[in-house]
């Protein structure tokens, strides 16, 4: 009989949440590795939303209830994550309609990935393990709190009482994925901000590659999050004065759902404002300053003023944090994928480009799959 156990990666992040699952295939006692899909995808909004009657949703159908409902979400959670402890005295995010903490926030995600696995699955799985910013050094904020939220959402899955709680730095996943030995600089352009670590990669004693972070990583106040908060400013700047006045200041329940939708649309463009140079962002209705359906256009050269300096500060941290050494260069997280910043990062850098032939190492589920590798690794699976 085989190995039947398995173990499960979640990755909370700032923008999304994403989980990997790994197990033995029978067939061949080789480790597989997959992504999780919960409401048919693989990454969830990092949105937690508390109804009235109590449910509490998280990812795809909070991120829909919140265009009704935007006061009653919590959005960029994992920013308040690493300062938090898993105690009584963590900052509440909202208090309506209940009380709630970057701790619940992260549970309840980390809850929907498990809860997907394990409910398909039908068992809990022997590890969880959960990634955290390599930044978080201190044991007791950000990492507590994150095993707290991992424990709660094991308590939610029957029989997953006894699996291990394991964290993993982002970068140490990232280079697990990406293979290889020696070491590299992984860049992650992630929704909260940057960090810019280097790992030592080396063969693992089963075939694999282990990783280890070197103390003193960087991090840079540039992300994807802060980036829709500008481009929004900007759709505004070149919307009627009347509506873009109403949707700032006014505290009313329409303008926050107009200013919520706008923002919403922002964040949804980017993609196509990178591949198509352009996008057109539909201006919210809202009587009596915007009776009709409007668009305003936004197009590349809109984001390079915003942009550019944001990533020399990127590529300067990785240059100090470096001294004169120039490793291949791991660049990932969502604003990777717009045009031209990985190659920029390199030239500005000096170093190489890795994971070029392996786009999978760079991509949105690259970096949990590689945590879901690390932890079959720890759980010894298949040996
Ligand atoms: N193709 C793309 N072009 C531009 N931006 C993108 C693209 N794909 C995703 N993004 C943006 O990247 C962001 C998500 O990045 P990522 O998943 O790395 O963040 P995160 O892991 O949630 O955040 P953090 O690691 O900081 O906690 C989103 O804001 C999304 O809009
Ligand atoms: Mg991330």
């Amino acid at each position: 009989m085989g190995d039947l156990r398995w173990v499960l990666a979640v990755d909370h992040g700032t923008s999304t949440t994403t989980g990997a699952v790994a197990d033995v295939d029978p067939d061949d006692g080789w480790t597989r590795v997959s992504t999780v899909a919960v409401d048919g995808a693989t990454e969830l909004p990092s949105v937690v939303l508390s109804r009235t009657d109590g449910a509490v949703l998280a990812g795809r159908p909070a991120l829909e209830a919140a265009h009704a409902e935007p006061q009653a979400a919590v959005l960029r959670g994992r920013d308040y994550l690493g300062a938090a402890t898993g105690g009584r005295d963590d900052a509440l995010l909202a208090t309506w309609p209940r009380p709630t903490t970057a701790v619940n926030v992260a549970t309840a995600l980390i809850a929907r990935v498990l809860q997907a696995e394990a409910g398909r699955r039908g068992s809990a799985p022997s590890v969880l393990a959960l990634v955290h910013p390599p930044s978080w050094t201190d044991p007791a904020t950000g990492r507590a709190a994150l095993t707290a939220a991992g424990r709660s959402a094991l308590g939610a899955v029957p029989g997953a009482g006894d699996a291990e709680v394991a964290l993993v730095p982002a970068p140490v996943a990232a280079a697990v994925r990406l293979g290889g030995s020696g070491p590299v600089v992984v860049v992650d352009l992630g929704g909260g901000g940057t960090e810019v670590a280097l790992v030592d990669r080396s063969e693992g004693e089963h075939g694999t590659t282990a990783a280890r972070l070197r103390p003193g990583t960087r991090t840079v106040d540039v992300g994807a999050e802060s980036l829709d908060d500008a481009l929004t400013q900007l759709v505004l700047d070149r919307a009627r004065p009347a509506l873009a006045d109403r949707i700032r200041f006014s505290a009313d329940p329409e303008a926050h759902r107009a200013w919520f939708w706008l923002r919403r649309g922002v964040h949804d463009a980017k993609p196509r404002l990178g591949t198509d140079g352009y996008v057109d962002i539909a201006v919210p209705v809202l009587p009596p300053e915007n009776p009709g359906p409007g668009a305003v256009r936004i197009t590349h050269d809109d984001l390079g003023p915003l942009f550019a300096p944001a990533l020399e500060q990127v590529g300067a941290a990785t240059v100090d944090l470096l001294g004169d050494d120039r490793p291949p260069l791991l660049v990932r997280g969502g604003i990777a994928a717009l045009p031209g910043v990985r190659d920029w990062l390199a030239a500005r850098t000096g170093c190489a480009l890795a994971g070029v032939e392996d786009p999978g190492a760079g991509s949105t589920t690259g970096l949990v799959c590689g945590a879901a590798a690390w932890a079959a690794d720890r759980a010894s699976l298949g040996r």
